[in-house]
């Protein structure tokens, strides 16, 4: 059934690609010639790419941070696609400075700043010491989790809340089903299930929409359900929502759990059919903001998920397929893609990090470049008839 899901999406994303709509291998090009420029902007590597500040000038941020994971992931990526050693040695070196949050046990982040990092340099290497550094940011990832409270905790405080978790956190999931793979102790995948669970029953509205932040007392009941980046407690903010759909079609991959697919597809749903979605289908960085900034990370982590999300949809998949598709060729065309030697070296422009907090405000952001390389190796994958994992 699967195969043939993915067959018709290769036949359909074939049909888009004899008209030419993106051409992954000049993108990726594009992408490699930024991303060589960013490398040479940088002396050292101790502080990482991660946007720009409000001057114009490089806002490269400490390891701890949680996007620092991110640039190594996008040298992993164009490793995967060129097997060009070249840049193996470029990630070795981003992911080199990364090593020391394997004991951070202050973050929910250690998903997205290992395993966009070692995970990817990893799965491409099978380096040892990746596997062993991994495995040790897994242990620490499950400190955070309260089985009395059933969710990892995301920020240790939130204004008053000791116990606030964000929609975000979502996209920490998949690192755990790694670590009880290459492990063989469930402990991990256990907490993955029951955080997506109790999400599941806390985090979304009736329109199928997410709080950013819910916040928790001790026994796990909900005590507020409030916003830190969004424009107000009960509105759609686009990244939110782009995690959440990402973040429970992983969680179906992992299981095959019909619950998430059904959450993933509901807050595809929600996105897609928006009045608020420009026609680009680049969201505003908040769907309640329409006409303010865009924000193209968003999209980005939409659009790759979306074609996860594709392939395991037989009667939405072509829909799927086809806003992702759209959304891919939007972010590749000059309205947000970057001339080399431009934007910092950042591929992308026009992401929004964090609009009520003043900062970040229609800039490039790190992760808005490694979801659009990785949107477009899958878009490349789906269209040549292969499965994505
Ligand atoms: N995880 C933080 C953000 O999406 O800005």
């Amino acid at each position: 059934m699967r195969n043939i899901v993915f067959t018709a999406l290769a036949l359909l994303l074939a049909a888009f690609a004899a008209k030419a709509v993106i051409d992954v291998k000049k993108e990726m090009e594009h992408s490699g010639r930024q991303l060589q420029y960013a490398d040479g902007l940088r002396k050292e590597t101790e502080r990482i790419p991660h946007s720009i500040k409000a001057d114009g000038s490089l806002n490269d941020r400490e390891t701890s941070w949680w996007t620092s994971g991110f640039f190594a992931g996008n040298l992993w990526y164009m490793y995967e696609y060129t097997k060009d050693p070249r840049w193996k040695t470029l990630a070795e070196k981003w992911t080199a400075p990364l090593k020391p949050e394997q004991y951070n046990t202050g973050t929910h982040d250690l998903g997205f700043m290992l395993y966009c990092s070692f995970g990817n340099g990893y799965r491409l290497t099978r380096n040892p010491e990746y596997k062993d550094i991994m495995v040790q940011g897994a242990k620490s990832l499950a400190t955070r989790f309260d089985p009395k409270v059933g969710l990892i905790k995301s920020w240790d405080k939130f204004r008053e809340h000791n116990y606030p978790v964000i929609i975000d956190n979502m996209m920490n999931l998949e690192f755990l089903f790694w670590a009880s793979k290459e492990t063989g102790d469930p402990s991990y995948k256990n907490i993955a299930v029951t955080h997506a669970d109790n999400t599941i029953k806390h985090h979304f509205r009736p329109d199928n929409s997410s709080y950013h932040v819910v916040c928790y007392d001790p026994t796990g009941r909900p005590i507020a359900k409030v916003t830190h980046q969004g424009a107000a407690d009960n509105s759609p903010w686009a990244r939110g929502q782009a995690w959440g759909l990402y973040g429970f079609t992983v969680m179906y991959r992992e299981t095959k759990e019909k619950r998430y697919l059904e959450q993933a597809q509901k807050i595809a749903d929600f996105y897609l059919n928006h009045p608020n979605l420009p026609a680009d289908k680049i969201p505003y960085w908040d769907f309640d903001r329409p006409g303010e900034e865009r924000d193209a990370s968003a999209g980005a982590v939409a659009a790759s998920g979306l074609l996860e999300l594709s392939g395991y949809s037989a009667d939405k998949g072509k829909k799927y397929a086809s806003a992702a598709e759209q959304m891919l060729g939007s972010l590749a065309s000059p309205a947000y893609q970057a001339e080399v030697g431009k934007n910092n070296g950042f591929i992308l422009m026009h992401s929004t990090g964090h609009k009520p907090g003043k900062s970040e405000i229609d800039v490039p952001l790190v992760y808005a470049d490694y979801y659009f390389l990785e949107g477009l190796m899958r878009y490349e994958k789906l269209k040549n008839g292969k499965e994505l994992f």
